[in-house]
């Protein structure tokens, strides 16, 4: 056996493969995409890790960081609020170490992320909360993770506060990308989420050389990249300091995806939209300069994000594009699906939903009978605060429980999730049963609380 493993890449267990200085991830030289003259722009591929993403490195360090500390032993669950990779991470640390996952997630999380993570093992909680977990949400999974870590045998490692996030790439990849680049790294270069990876880098590569710069990459707002923050969404994450980094730009969707694209296409590169984004970034900042050596972190690559790739280029994805039989594929969104998105955005109208005012007034009898109403959040959820007087009936389970809807089909019914788009669907779905007197509540219960409206359990009894 060679006296250095990763010689010859024999290892005793899958952990081992865990990249450090030693046993690097690729550092590759970008051409054809990249405009400049002069300045050297290197992609870091992360899905060289282990279990596909950068943020292994993050799992492993958690998890060895919990065990040191004592707050992780045998016979733990593990709870983490996720996008997705670093669940896919922990799960699989998780298995090798004998630690089960319950990770509370967004349903916007592409569905690839959510069912490999289910493959995995993993106890997924599906939940009505925006792609990326926002901290201070009621009802995000973030607030639903710490609920759970209150639980006997529950541990929470909280990659979005615990510096042993930003501490896995102190040790390991700002390491690597030193010793990779012999030192002369000018820029390091990464996409912005809970910001470990930029605050790690960065740390250890200042402290090796003051005058590295070091620059992050933002998405706009309303993007549609997991695992990275726009702007608004940064001011709520813990481990951004923005005062350590040399610059900040934001970028488009469509900047991301289309050099995402090319990456691949005229690169030989796998990389996903996140990488995109990053070199997009990169491609902003970093001057073309003699002497420039630019690292860029590729996060992850392209094949969890197929549902991505068929949303921002349609003509790629016949079967969804095709429309009616007989209609003939193409870029445009079929008549199917327009009638559809129309449908669901009709029901903004305001005979098809109800403002909190108007639902509370209605609630208290001011308007003649009292409408039922429908809360469609899973129940942990609904458990945990609701209308009072409303009944659950979980979205992926109306269907086979649509007994328990009134018999009377004029019955007044009102419609509720947590900001009100989950709603919608059922609406229309309780219509297609004949009921002609349904609507949806807009913004949903957080606008319900927002507007300081009664709940079960009282929201200041919850907080006490
Ligand atoms: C695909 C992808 N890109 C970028 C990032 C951002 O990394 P960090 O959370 O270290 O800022 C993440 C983090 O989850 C990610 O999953």
């Amino acid at each position: 056996m060679a006296s250095n493993p990763h010689e010859l890449r024999v290892y005793d267990s899958v952990l081992g493969l865990l990249s450090s200085e030693e046993n690097p991830t690729p550092l590759v030289r970008l051409h054809r995409v990249v405009p400049f003259r002069h300045a050297k722009i290197y992609a870091k591929l992360e899905w060289y890790n282990p279990f596909g993403a950068v943020k292994d490195r993050v799992a492993a360090n958690l998890v060895r960081d919990a065990e040191e500390r004592g707050t992780l032993a045998p016979g733990n669950k593990l709870v983490e609020a996720t996008s997705g990779n670093t669940g896919l991470g922990l799960a699989m640390i998780g298995n090798a170490k004998g630690y089960p996952l319950r990770t509370p997630l967004s349903a916007a999380i592409p569905l690839e992320k959510r069912t490999v993570l289910r493959f995995f093992g993993t106890d997924v909680q599906e939940l009505d909360d925006s792609l990326c977990p926002a901290p201070g949400a009621p009802e995000g999974a973030i607030a639903t993770a710490r609920e759970t870590a209150k639980q006997p045998g529950f541990v929470l490692l909280d990659q979005y506060t615990n510096e042993a996030n930003p501490d896995a790439h102190f040790r390991t990849t700002g390491p690597e990308i030193w010793r990779q680049t012999e030192g002369k790294i000018t820029h390091f270069v990464a996409g912005l989420g809970t910001c470990g990876t930029i605050t790690g880098n960065g740390r250890f590569l200042k402290s090796k050389n003051p005058a590295v710069k070091v620059l992050g990459v933002y998405p706009e707002d309303g993007h549609d990249i997991p695992g990275v923050r726009s702007k608004r969404q940064l001011a709520q994450t813990k481990l951004y300091f923005p005062q350590e980094y040399n610059g900040e730009v934001e970028v488009t969707n469509r900047e991301a995806f289309d050099l995402c694209l090319r990456l691949n296409r005229e690169e030989s590169v796998i990389a996903g939209p996140s990488s995109g984004m990053a070199l997009a970034g990169a491609l902003k900042l970093v001057p073309d300069e003699p002497g420039v050596i630019a690292v860029v972190i590729f996060p992850d690559n392209i094949f969890k994000y197929a549902s991505s790739v068929c949303r921002h280029f349609p003509q790629m994805c016949p079967a969804l594009a095709g429309g009616m039989p007989g209609e003939a594929a193409g870029a445009a969104p079929s008549r199917n699906e327009q009638l559809m998105d129309e449908m669901i955005e009709n029901l903004k109208n305001p005979y098809d939903s109800v403002a909190v005012t108007d639902l509370a007034r209605e609630l208290n009898g001011a308007d003649g009978p009292k409408p039922l109403v429908v809360d469609v959040r899973p129940a942990e959820q609904f458990a945990d605060l609701h209308i009072p007087g409303a009944v659950n009936l979980p979205q992926s389970e109306l269907s086979q429980r649509k007994g328990e809807l009134p018999p009377d089909r004029n019955a007044p019914i009102v419609m509720v999730c947590g900001i009100g788009k989950f709603s919608k669907p059922t609406t229309l779905y309780l219509k297609s049963l004949g009921y002609r007197n349904v609507r949806s509540l807009k913004g949903g219960i957080n606008e319900w609380v927002r507007k300081q409206q009664p709940t079960a359990p009282a929201v200041a009894a919850k907080v006490n």
